[in-house]
């Protein structure tokens, strides 16, 4: 007696995904490496360099490798959708433009991303196996984070003059 209403539903949901089709979303689909890319400004040892393209790129740099299910809407909608996100609070496509102030906290959160477990995200390495870190690969990557965390911060201290209300400052600064 209810079959009525679900096969009209089945038809409405059916003409949304349709629809859908018709609304891709737009590709990040830039050089990945460039004149502002993190290699630019900091010591990207070669298997960091490895881990950072196999493991974040597709979310944190200009290029995506998408995979062919992403023309299907809405899944390249959801997965476009991380993309951005995750290129809008870090791009190491873009890393040479960042101050060394976020230079320096950036580094912070990637070491904290990868001691948590966090990163490369659940629901991206549940599909992309390959961009797993190993135990060697993720200590690698977060002791390359911790030193140029501090080496930024050196650095950036350096060249801000050696005011002493300017190191009073830094701890009361906000990330
Ligand atoms: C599938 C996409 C995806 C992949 C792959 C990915 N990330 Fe992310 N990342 C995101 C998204 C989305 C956010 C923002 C939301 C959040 O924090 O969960 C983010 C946030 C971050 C942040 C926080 C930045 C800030 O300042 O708060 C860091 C650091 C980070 N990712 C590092 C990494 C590293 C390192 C890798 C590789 C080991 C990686 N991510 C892989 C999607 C991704």
């Amino acid at each position: 007696m209810n079959s009525g209403i679900f096969k009209k539903l089945g038809i409405v949901l059916l003409a949304i995904v349709v629809v859908l089709q018709f609304f891709q979303p737009i590709k990040n689909d830039g050089s990945a490496t460039g004149p502002n890319d993190i290699e630019q400004t900091l010591a990207v040892p070669p298997a960091v360099l490895t881990s950072l393209k196999t493991s974040c790129y597709d979310c944190h740099s200009n290029h995506t490798e998408y995979p062919w299910y992403t023309v299907i809407q809405p899944v390249g909608m959801w997965l476009q959708h991380h993309v951005n996100e995750g290129k809008g609070e870090l791009n190491f496509s873009e890393f040479k433009t960042y101050t060394a102030k976020r230079q320096a906290h950036k580094m912070e959160e990637i070491a904290e991303m990868l001691e948590e477990n966090e990163m490369p995200l659940s629901s991206y390495t549940l599909i992309h196996k390959n961009a797993v870190l190993n135990e060697t690969q993720k200590a690698e990557m977060i002791a390359w984070a911790k030193l140029n965390h501090n080496l930024i911060k050196q650095n950036a201290g350096a060249q801000l003059a050696p005011a002493s209300d300017e190191a009073a400052h830094e701890h009361s600064e906000a990330h």
